[in-house]
């Protein structure tokens, strides 16, 4: 568009009613002798309307000065506009003085308006303007609390959930959009073997005769030796187990049938928080089918590596079953300390993993799953798969892990939750979120005071969710985008109508 200029009265341009900006007197001033001194300078911006999107304290202090006229150049942005003082030299002092007072009075003439604020917040997004400290506390500045209750619901309609550092997947709405997410089909437990907790001890048993014993006596009956041709893995397995898996505190969805998965709603909060619609994830440790479909459901693209082929067979008939003919959902048999090599060219808009938590579970007693190594060993090969997912991750992006403590053989924590840490610090990442999951706690009730009275240990009901960030945390999060809420069609249909939709019931413990 070809720039157009025009005379307009002052008197019809209109001023902005939802200012954020209150002004000072200070600045007030100042603005009245600059005008007054030097003439105007700096242009106002309007709208299409003749309605003041910028300048309504120097178009107030121009009408008051006795400007009658405004010269309007009309534009859609394309060419930066500059107006040109003709009677002005930069190295005039005059000139100099003029620099000095369009800054200043820029800074006097700050004071923000709290209460448009908040409703502006209602209308528009502020993050990419204010801290969330920052913001918090001009809203508190207004002097009125407000509502928190509508606060924390207006937080759940935005987020999902509120962005807080405690999320609970006790809460009846979390555990309703699980079953939502559940009822596609998903069955994340298929590919593994029963009971991986007595596997645990079955292959680590470092006596031979008793190690074979125990493999005779596998839970659900299954052959733990490697077909021929397969690397060493557990076979089958299509079973439910009955052990405590760490993630879910031994109470997941299933219940009764002790069924583990990773929870696909904190899956979704982590996709939609910090990946943007058409995302590619890329998963060193994917375990289960959840975190490819979840995936493949929002418009992400995803890649799962795992070393045990019949979990990476199972995913993809998941995958083919619950997302036919979808592109960009990829299960993959591999070691991951070659991720680096095996992904090469490929670049992650997200790093997500549950990894294998030291020995708290055995999957395989193939000599390359981490889960068979003494933790000094384990923690090598881990920080390598670390730094190598990390080196085809895109730079201003987030990755997370979902990690939990555990206790080596003398009872005493790994300290595996900061190791994971140290390894993407390591790995040139820094930690940005640290948030837990509060997880159910099903049978835990039954064991916790036996353990408790015995050992003084807590019966451990939460996980650790860290968030790191590679490059600048602010373009990684402009590379986010909006935050989508809407369950697809297919998964909204699932969620009961009762508990589900009161954004209200997500806070039942938080407000108290
Ligand atoms: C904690 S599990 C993932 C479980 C997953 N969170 C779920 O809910 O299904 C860790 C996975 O890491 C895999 N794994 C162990 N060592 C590996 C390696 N060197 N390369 C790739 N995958 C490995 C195991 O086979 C196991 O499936």
């Amino acid at each position: 568009m070809k720039p157009q200029i025009k005379s307009v009265q002052a008197s019809k341009l209109t001023l902005d009613k939802k200012n954020a900006n209150r002004g000072t007197a200070r600045g007030r001033a100042l603005l009245d002798k600059s005008l007054q001194e030097f003439g105007a300078g700096r242009s106002i911006l309007v709208d299409r309307h003749g309605a003041v999107i910028a300048g309504n304290k120097t178009l107030q202090q121009a009408r008051a000065a006795g400007h009658k006229d405004v010269l309007v150049v009309q534009s859609d942005g394309s060419k930066l506009i500059a107006v040109q003082r003709t009677d002005l030299d930069i190295k005039d002092p005059k000139a100099r003085a003029l620099a000095i007072a369009d800054n200043r009075v820029a800074e006097l003439d700050l004071e923000w308006d709290a209460d448009i604020l908040a409703e502006l917040e209602k209308e528009i997004d502020l993050a990419p303007f204010f801290e969330d400290d920052e913001l918090a506390e001009l809203l508190r500045a207004g002097g009125e609390e407000g509502d928190a209750t509508a606060a924390a619901v207006s937080l759940a309609e935005k987020f999902i959930v509120p962005p807080f550092s405690v999320l609970n997947a006790r809460e009846g709405w979390w555990q309703d959009r699980k079953r939502a997410w559940l009822s596609l089909g998903i069955k994340s437990e298929v590919g593994r073997g029963e009971n991986l907790l007595k596997l645990s001890e079955t292959l680590l048993e470092p006596d031979p005769k008793k190690r074979a014993r125990l493999k005779a006596l596998a839970p659900g009956g299954q052959s733990l030796s490697p077909k021929k041709g397969e690397s060493a893995s557990l076979k089958g397995g299509l079973t439910h187990r009955t052990s405590i898996h760490p993630y879910d505190g031994g109470n997941s969805d299933a219940g009764q049938t002790g069924t583990s998965i990773f929870d696909p709603v904190l899956c979704e909060l982590a996709y939609r928080w910090f990946t943007p619609e058409g995302a590619f994830i890329l998963d060193p440790f994917c375990g289960g089918s959840v975190r490819g479909i979840v995936a493949a459901k929002l418009g992400r693209s995803y890649r799962g590596l795992d070393l045990r082929p019949e979990q990476i067979h199972a995913n993809m008939e998941q995958g083919a079953a619950i997302c036919p003919g979808v592109k960009g959902l990829h299960w993959i048999v591999g070691d991951s300390r070659d991720i680096a090599k095996s992904c090469k060219g490929l670049s992650a808009d997200f790093i997500f993993s549950c990894p294998p938590y030291a020995d708290l579970e055995v999957y395989s007693d193939d000599p390359r799953d981490l889960s068979t190594l003494e933790y000094p060993q384990f923690l090598k090969a881990y920080r390598d798969i670390i730094a190598g997912s990390c080196s085809l991750l895109k730079k201003d992006r987030f990755a997370c892990f979902v990690v939990g403590d555990v206790r080596g053989k003398k009872g005493q924590y790994y300290n595996f939750v900061s190791d994971t840490i140290s390894a993407f610090r390591d790995a040139g990442l820094g930690l940005y979120n640290e948030a837990i999951l509060v997880t159910a706690v099903g049978s835990l009730s039954l064991r916790a005071g036996r353990t408790f009275s015995a050992s003084r240990k807590l019966g451990k009901t939460h996980q650790n969710i860290l968030v790191f960030i590679k490059g600048d945390w602010r373009r990684a999060t402009e590379a986010c985008g909006k935050i989508e809420t809407a369950l697809p069609d297919e998964i909204a249909g699932a969620l009961p109508t009762i508990t589900g939709s009161d954004p209200a019931s997500k806070f039942g413990e938080v407000l108290q």
